[in-house]
């Protein structure tokens, strides 16, 4: 079947390549130039595709990503369809993914895997630890979901902090959407130079309750000063116990990004790249450094695409706010 089903594939998308041809065009037009025209981050929106992909391939279910990317005006579900059709069809045939999106054997992860197994990673971390805390806080939230997606913790305080654009066109999405978000506080922040937890406490996060954080996709689009600052803040303004899930990306994946087109497209809505590590070798090492110059202490930790040669491009973290 697999054999049949690969055969089928190869054939469909040979005819498939105008279609998916197009369907780039839209996505990426749509990514963009309409980001560009409503002045919010295009970053984000590569990060629901790769939740509505998961999705729909049957690797994570995420409703809610699913309807908000269909109401986004920045990102284009039938350019979806139209360059992963092919792929979809087999995995139905099958029930097995397939070249994407796939969770490859920890350590052989490829660029083309980053999304998908990192949202894993910290999908684990936040079950793990959601249950233990009173307040929920994601720090540049995007178009994530899980302050909508954990609905058996009423307890806990959502907050979601981001750009003020951002968090306008993400309000509009979810009521276009009918996701009700009531429940969720929004704070608007420039991680480039506002008082973080002034802005916080101002929406009602209380410092002395123990709080899990969320900061994913977003310490490579910043200095190193500010990623540490913010750091240092959450090391001061959380009570011991508090959690901060983040990842940090190797000087090799942002050389990567900035020696090509990758530099240009992300210049062209003023998100370029920041902060990076060497991870080419002891990158366990360098991770722990980093992470006790803020006082913090790491706990676990995982590496992708630890087997090149060239070392690990990134990291997946969990890293401990413990009492003085
Ligand atoms: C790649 S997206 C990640 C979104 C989200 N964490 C997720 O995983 O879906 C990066 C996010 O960081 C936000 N961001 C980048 N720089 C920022 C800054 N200086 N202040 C506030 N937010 C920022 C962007 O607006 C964007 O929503």
């Amino acid at each position: 079947m697999s054999i049949l089903a690969t055969l089928l594939f190869i054939f469909l998308q040979i005819l498939f390549i105008p279609f998916a041809v197009i369907g780039i065009a839209i996505v990426a037009y749509k990514q963009l130039v309409i980001s560009k025209k409503l002045g919010i981050s295009q970053t984000a929106i590569e990060v629901i595709n790769a939740r509505w992909t998961m999705h729909v391939f049957g690797l994570r279910e995420d409703h809610n990503s699913v309807a908000i990317a269909s109401v986004l005006p920045n990102d284009s579900v039938v350019g979806l369809w139209l360059t992963l059709f092919p792929l979809w069809l087999r995995y139905r045939l099958t029930g097995k993914q397939f070249l994407y999106p796939r969770i490859p054997e920890p350590g052989t992860e490829n660029y083309g895997d980053m999304m998908i197994v990192r949202t894993q990673y910290f999908d684990k971390m936040i079950e793990d630890e959601i249950g233990e805390v009173e307040q929920f806080v994601i720090l540049g939230a995007g178009y994530d979901t899980r302050c909508f997606n954990y609905p058996d913790y009423s307890d806990v305080c959502f907050y979601e902090l981001d750009q003020p654009e951002v968090q306008k066109h993400k309000r509009e999405a979810l009521s276009a959407a009918g996701i009700a978000s009531d429940h969720v506080r929004f704070v608007s922040v420039d991680f480039a130079g506002d008082d973080i937890f002034e802005k916080l406490k101002h929406a009602g996060y209380d410092p002395s309750k123990k709080t899990l954080f969320l900061w994913e996709g977003v310490t490579l689009y910043l200095t190193e000063d500010a990623v540490r600052q913010a750091m240092l803040d959450i090391r001061s303004n959380a009570s011991p116990g508090s959690i901060l899930l983040t990842d940090f990306y190797a000087d090799r994946m942002v050389k990567m990004g900035k020696s090509n087109v990758g530099q240009k497209v992300l210049d062209y809505t003023n998100e370029g790249f920041g902060f990076s590590f060497d991870f080419s070798s002891h990158a366990q090492e360098a991770l722990k450094e980093f992470v006790n110059s803020t006082s913090m202490s790491l706990n676990d930790n995982y590496f992708l695409g630890q087997k090149s040669p060239k070392g690990p491009y990134m990291v997946v973290a969990k890293v401990c706010v413990t009492a003085s």
